[in-house]
């Protein structure tokens, strides 16, 4: 199976830090932000990864991660001329994936304790055509994508909620996705959102509405590192941990 980590995006929520670099390159403890997706595809399995990269880092990341070979893994890259949202970045992918092959999607500020192992396993299984997602119980579940659950079928998602008022659970749909190649079929049937971006949440709804969409719930801590707040309580978590 293949990883993809998308480590585009303006990270406008980390500015002036993001002025300077690219969000998925600030230190988290004693490495920078992507060694640790790297780190949990690696451990899961995963040894082909894509990154998707916008432009103005892209030399940053080639000298520290190169081919990928100091940190175990074999690193191909794309790179997004522009920030138009999460499902044009994995877009990007077409081309490394092969018809009907799985892969794994991180979102790159997603930090997480979990080993993926169990989850991948889990999809493996699952039928062509069918998409899995992994969720976290949180106090604020307003801040991210939240699951409408389906009360006939404790395996199936039936709506996702991007950012809603008023949440229909206290869970979050994490940065954390697995597809296979009918997910590039998805994003050609989806419209930008009222952000102006194609949106990884309104693919997950397609899945969601042809009954396709299953999850499992992380046990461990998440967190995503896209505010100054959670970028800190990531540094504070991961600081003694060497990816
Ligand atoms: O962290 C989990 C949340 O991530 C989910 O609960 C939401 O459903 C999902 O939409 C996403 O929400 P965000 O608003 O936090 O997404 P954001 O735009 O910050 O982008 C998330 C990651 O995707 C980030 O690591 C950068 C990358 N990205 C983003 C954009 C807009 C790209 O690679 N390219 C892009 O164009």
């Amino acid at each position: 199976m293949k990883g993809i980590i998308l480590a585009g995006g303006t990270g406008a929520r980390l500015y002036p830090l993001t002025k300077m670099m690219n969000k998925h390159l600030l230190p988290v403890g004693r490495f920078p932000m992507i060694c640790y997706g790297i780190d949990r595809l690696r451990k899961a399995g995963i040894k082909d990864i894509l990154l998707i990269i916008g432009k103005a880092s892209a030399g940053l990341y080639l000298n520290f991660l190169g081919s990928g070979v100091e940190w175990g893994v074999n690193i191909s890259y794309k790179i997004q001329e522009n920030a138009g949202g999460t499902a044009q970045a994995l877009n990007l992918a077409q081309g490394y994936i092969s018809p009907q092959e799985k892969f794994v999607v991180l979102l790159g500020d997603n930090l997480f304790q979990d080993d993926l192992t169990p989850y991948v396993v889990a999809f493996r299984d699952q039928p062509p055509g069918s998409a899995r997602v992994l969720l976290k119980r949180v106090n604020d579940p307003k801040r991210f994508g939240v699951p409408v659950f389906d009360p006939n079928n404790p395996d199936l998602i039936i709506r996702i909620q991007e950012k809603p008022k008023k949440p229909p659970a206290n869970y979050c749909v994490t940065g954390i996705y697995m597809y296979d190649s009918f997910v590039f079929e998805a994003i050609d049937q989806i419209q930008p959102s009222a952000r102006g971006e194609l949106e990884i949440t309104d693919v997950n709804n397609i899945y969601a509405e042809l009954g396709r969409l299953q999850f499992d719930v992380l046990r461990g801590w998440w967190t995503d590192a896209g505010t100054f707040d959670s970028l800190q309580e990531a540094s504070r978590k991961l600081r003694g941990l060497h990816p």
